[in-house]
Protein backbone atom coordinates (compact mmCIF):
# COMPACT_ATOMS: atom_id res chain seq x y z
CA UNK A 1 0.00 0.00 0.00
CA UNK A 2 1.12 3.66 -1.10
CA UNK A 3 1.85 5.77 2.06
CA UNK A 4 -1.12 8.28 2.60
CA UNK A 5 -0.82 11.84 1.14
CA UNK A 6 -0.27 14.80 3.58
CA UNK A 7 -2.35 17.36 3.82
CA UNK A 8 -3.44 20.39 5.47
CA UNK A 9 -6.73 20.97 6.86
CA UNK A 10 -7.84 24.96 7.01
CA UNK A 11 -10.79 25.42 9.11
CA UNK A 12 -12.43 28.36 11.60
CA UNK A 13 -15.41 27.22 12.99
CA UNK A 14 -16.60 24.33 15.35
CA UNK A 15 -14.80 21.54 12.76
CA UNK A 16 -17.54 19.25 12.59
CA UNK A 17 -16.06 18.74 8.65
CA UNK A 18 -12.90 18.55 9.59
CA UNK A 19 -14.32 15.37 12.12
CA UNK A 20 -15.48 13.81 8.82
CA UNK A 21 -12.06 14.16 7.09
CA UNK A 22 -10.34 12.80 11.00
CA UNK A 23 -12.71 10.01 10.82
CA UNK A 24 -12.08 8.93 7.32
CA UNK A 25 -8.34 9.50 7.69
CA UNK A 26 -8.44 6.84 10.75
CA UNK A 27 -9.47 4.34 7.92
CA UNK A 28 -5.53 2.74 7.28
CA UNK A 29 -6.75 1.90 3.75
CA UNK A 30 -7.65 5.99 3.28
CA UNK A 31 -4.89 7.70 0.76
CA UNK A 32 -4.35 10.45 2.45
CA UNK A 33 -3.52 11.70 6.09
CA UNK A 34 -3.60 15.31 7.80
CA UNK A 35 -0.31 16.73 8.59
CA UNK A 36 -1.49 19.71 9.58
CA UNK A 37 -4.62 21.64 11.19
CA UNK A 38 -4.04 25.53 10.97
CA UNK A 39 -6.81 27.98 11.99
CA UNK A 40 -7.32 32.05 11.97
CA UNK A 41 -8.80 31.65 15.46
CA UNK A 42 -6.76 29.29 17.95
CA UNK A 43 -9.76 28.84 20.20
CA UNK A 44 -11.75 27.05 17.59
CA UNK A 45 -13.66 23.95 17.95
CA UNK A 46 -11.66 22.92 14.88
CA UNK A 47 -8.19 23.46 16.22
CA UNK A 48 -9.81 21.39 19.85
CA UNK A 49 -10.62 18.48 17.70
CA UNK A 50 -7.48 18.25 15.89
CA UNK A 51 -5.58 18.70 19.54
CA UNK A 52 -7.93 15.53 20.64
CA UNK A 53 -7.18 13.36 17.81
CA UNK A 54 -2.80 14.15 18.17
CA UNK A 55 -2.89 16.25 15.10
CA UNK A 56 -0.14 19.23 15.23
CA UNK A 57 -2.07 22.45 15.11
CA UNK A 58 -0.91 25.64 14.07
CA UNK A 59 -2.91 28.87 14.17
CA UNK A 60 -2.54 32.31 12.32
CA UNK A 61 -3.88 35.39 13.14
CA UNK A 62 -5.03 38.28 10.87
CA UNK A 63 -5.09 40.92 13.02
CA UNK A 64 -0.80 40.17 13.45
CA UNK A 65 -0.87 41.35 10.23
CA UNK A 66 -1.02 44.22 8.06
CA UNK A 67 -2.26 42.68 4.44
CA UNK A 68 -3.89 39.90 3.45
CA UNK A 69 -0.94 38.89 1.55
CA UNK A 70 1.37 39.01 4.04
CA UNK A 71 -0.91 37.02 6.33
CA UNK A 72 -1.52 34.36 3.60
CA UNK A 73 2.22 34.50 3.13
CA UNK A 74 2.73 33.24 7.09
CA UNK A 75 -0.27 30.41 6.70
CA UNK A 76 2.19 28.99 3.41
CA UNK A 77 5.20 29.17 5.51
CA UNK A 78 3.35 27.02 8.50
CA UNK A 79 1.65 24.63 6.10
CA UNK A 80 5.01 24.27 3.91
CA UNK A 81 7.00 23.08 6.98
CA UNK A 82 4.59 19.97 7.41
CA UNK A 83 5.11 19.11 3.18
CA UNK A 84 1.40 19.07 2.45
CA UNK A 85 0.59 18.24 -1.06
CA UNK A 86 -3.14 18.99 -0.11
CA UNK A 87 -5.44 21.93 1.35
CA UNK A 88 -8.67 21.54 2.28
CA UNK A 89 -10.38 24.58 3.80
CA UNK A 90 -12.99 23.02 5.93
CA UNK A 91 -15.54 26.36 7.11
CA UNK A 92 -12.66 28.56 6.53
CA UNK A 93 -14.30 32.10 7.00
CA UNK A 94 -11.33 33.71 4.85
CA UNK A 95 -10.76 34.45 1.50
CA UNK A 96 -7.88 33.70 -0.05
CA UNK A 97 -4.84 35.69 -2.00
CA UNK A 98 -2.99 34.82 -4.84
CA UNK A 99 -0.13 34.23 -2.52
CA UNK A 100 -1.57 31.45 -0.96
CA UNK A 101 -3.16 29.99 -4.35
CA UNK A 102 0.22 30.14 -5.97
CA UNK A 103 1.41 28.28 -3.06
CA UNK A 104 -0.59 25.61 -3.50
CA UNK A 105 -1.90 25.57 -7.66
CA UNK A 106 -4.94 23.89 -8.20
CA UNK A 107 -4.60 22.27 -4.41
CA UNK A 108 -7.19 24.15 -2.98
CA UNK A 109 -10.17 22.50 -2.21
CA UNK A 110 -13.17 23.83 -0.40
CA UNK A 111 -16.45 22.93 0.93
CA UNK A 112 -19.55 25.50 0.55
CA UNK A 113 -23.13 24.69 1.94
CA UNK A 114 -24.80 25.41 -1.22
CA UNK A 115 -25.54 24.46 -4.79
CA UNK A 116 -23.47 26.92 -6.41
CA UNK A 117 -22.80 29.26 -8.28
CA UNK A 118 -26.70 29.93 -5.50
CA UNK A 119 -25.70 31.61 -2.93
CA UNK A 120 -22.00 31.94 -2.39
CA UNK A 121 -20.19 33.99 0.60
CA UNK A 122 -21.29 33.79 4.47
CA UNK A 123 -24.65 32.16 5.20
CA UNK A 124 -25.86 30.46 2.82
CA UNK A 125 -28.26 28.09 4.51
CA UNK A 126 -30.48 31.49 5.68
CA UNK A 127 -30.05 32.96 2.18
CA UNK A 128 -31.32 29.17 0.47
CA UNK A 129 -33.76 29.11 3.28
CA UNK A 130 -34.71 32.79 2.91
CA UNK A 131 -34.84 32.62 -1.08
CA UNK A 132 -37.37 29.88 -0.70
CA UNK A 133 -36.20 27.18 -2.74
CA UNK A 134 -37.09 23.79 -2.86
CA UNK A 135 -33.42 22.11 -3.36
CA UNK A 136 -30.58 23.43 -1.32
CA UNK A 137 -27.03 21.25 -1.15
CA UNK A 138 -23.46 21.39 -0.28
CA UNK A 139 -20.62 21.88 -3.53
CA UNK A 140 -17.09 20.89 -3.31
CA UNK A 141 -14.52 22.83 -5.33
CA UNK A 142 -11.30 24.03 -6.30
CA UNK A 143 -10.38 27.59 -5.15
CA UNK A 144 -9.69 30.60 -7.17
CA UNK A 145 -9.40 33.96 -6.33
CA UNK A 146 -13.30 34.77 -5.89
CA UNK A 147 -15.48 34.01 -3.40
CA UNK A 148 -16.71 30.54 -3.59
CA UNK A 149 -16.14 30.98 -7.60
CA UNK A 150 -13.69 28.21 -8.54
CA UNK A 151 -14.24 24.77 -11.03
CA UNK A 152 -16.63 22.33 -9.41
CA UNK A 153 -15.99 19.29 -8.40
CA UNK A 154 -18.78 17.64 -6.80
CA UNK A 155 -22.49 18.32 -5.07
CA UNK A 156 -24.90 16.99 -3.11
CA UNK A 157 -28.30 18.21 -3.23
CA UNK A 158 -31.20 17.49 -0.54
CA UNK A 159 -34.83 18.93 -0.64
CA UNK A 160 -35.65 21.79 1.17
CA UNK A 161 -38.92 21.46 3.14
CA UNK A 162 -41.87 24.53 3.23
CA UNK A 163 -41.99 23.19 7.33
CA UNK A 164 -37.93 23.80 7.67
CA UNK A 165 -36.06 26.01 10.14
CA UNK A 166 -32.87 27.20 8.92
CA UNK A 167 -30.96 24.79 11.43
CA UNK A 168 -33.02 21.84 9.63
CA UNK A 169 -31.61 23.04 6.23
CA UNK A 170 -28.11 23.44 7.79
CA UNK A 171 -28.27 19.73 9.18
CA UNK A 172 -29.07 18.45 6.19
CA UNK A 173 -26.92 20.28 4.25
CA UNK A 174 -24.32 18.98 6.99
CA UNK A 175 -24.81 15.53 7.02
CA UNK A 176 -23.93 15.75 3.25
CA UNK A 177 -20.94 17.66 3.74
CA UNK A 178 -19.61 15.26 6.06
CA UNK A 179 -19.62 12.37 2.98
CA UNK A 180 -18.85 14.65 0.07
CA UNK A 181 -15.88 16.37 1.35
CA UNK A 182 -13.60 13.21 2.18
CA UNK A 183 -14.75 11.64 -0.98
CA UNK A 184 -13.55 14.35 -2.92
CA UNK A 185 -10.56 14.53 -0.95
CA UNK A 186 -10.11 10.97 -1.71
CA UNK A 187 -10.26 11.54 -5.36
CA UNK A 188 -7.97 14.51 -5.17
CA UNK A 189 -4.86 12.73 -3.64
CA UNK A 190 -5.82 10.12 -5.98
CA UNK A 191 -4.65 12.43 -8.36
CA UNK A 192 -7.85 10.86 -10.19
CA UNK A 193 -9.16 14.95 -10.59
CA UNK A 194 -8.48 16.41 -14.21
CA UNK A 195 -9.36 20.24 -15.11
CA UNK A 196 -10.30 21.73 -18.65
CA UNK A 197 -10.86 25.29 -17.97
CA UNK A 198 -13.17 25.36 -15.14
CA UNK A 199 -14.79 21.86 -16.09
CA UNK A 200 -13.94 19.37 -14.09
CA UNK A 201 -13.45 15.44 -15.05
CA UNK A 202 -13.53 12.70 -11.83
CA UNK A 203 -12.10 9.22 -12.76
CA UNK A 204 -14.91 7.64 -10.87
CA UNK A 205 -14.59 3.90 -9.60
CA UNK A 206 -17.35 1.11 -9.35
CA UNK A 207 -20.51 2.97 -7.54
CA UNK A 208 -18.75 6.36 -7.27
CA UNK A 209 -20.57 9.60 -8.51
CA UNK A 210 -20.06 13.45 -8.42
CA UNK A 211 -23.69 13.89 -8.21
CA UNK A 212 -25.55 13.14 -5.02
CA UNK A 213 -29.54 13.24 -4.21
CA UNK A 214 -30.83 12.97 -0.51
CA UNK A 215 -27.77 11.14 0.19
CA UNK A 216 -27.87 8.40 -3.34
CA UNK A 217 -25.50 8.57 -5.89
CA UNK A 218 -26.78 9.72 -9.56
CA UNK A 219 -25.43 7.86 -12.41
CA UNK A 220 -24.65 9.96 -15.28
C1 LIG B 1 -19.82 24.32 6.93
O1 LIG B 1 -21.22 24.29 6.71
C2 LIG B 1 -19.09 24.78 5.69
O2 LIG B 1 -19.67 24.33 4.49
C3 LIG B 1 -19.22 26.28 5.81
O3 LIG B 1 -18.98 26.52 7.17
C4 LIG B 1 -19.44 25.40 7.94
C5 LIG B 1 -18.34 24.96 8.86
O4 LIG B 1 -18.81 23.98 9.73
N1 LIG B 1 -18.30 26.97 4.97
C6 LIG B 1 -18.58 28.12 4.38
O5 LIG B 1 -19.63 28.71 4.52
C7 LIG B 1 -17.47 28.67 3.50
N2 LIG B 1 -17.96 29.67 2.61
P1 LIG B 1 -17.78 23.04 10.51
O6 LIG B 1 -16.77 23.98 11.19
O7 LIG B 1 -18.64 22.33 11.51
O8 LIG B 1 -17.12 22.13 9.53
Amino acid sequence: MNEPVPVAVVASGGGTNLQALIDACSDPAFPASIAVVLSNRPKSGAIERAKRAGIRTEAVLRREFPSREEFDAETVRRLRAYGVQWVVLAGYMRLITPVFLCAFPNRVLNIHPSLLPAFPGLNAQAQAHAYGVRIAGCTVHFVDEGADSGPIIAQAAVPALATDSVEDLQQRILAQEHRLLPTCLRWAVENRISLDGRRVRVALGPGESSMIWDGQAIHG
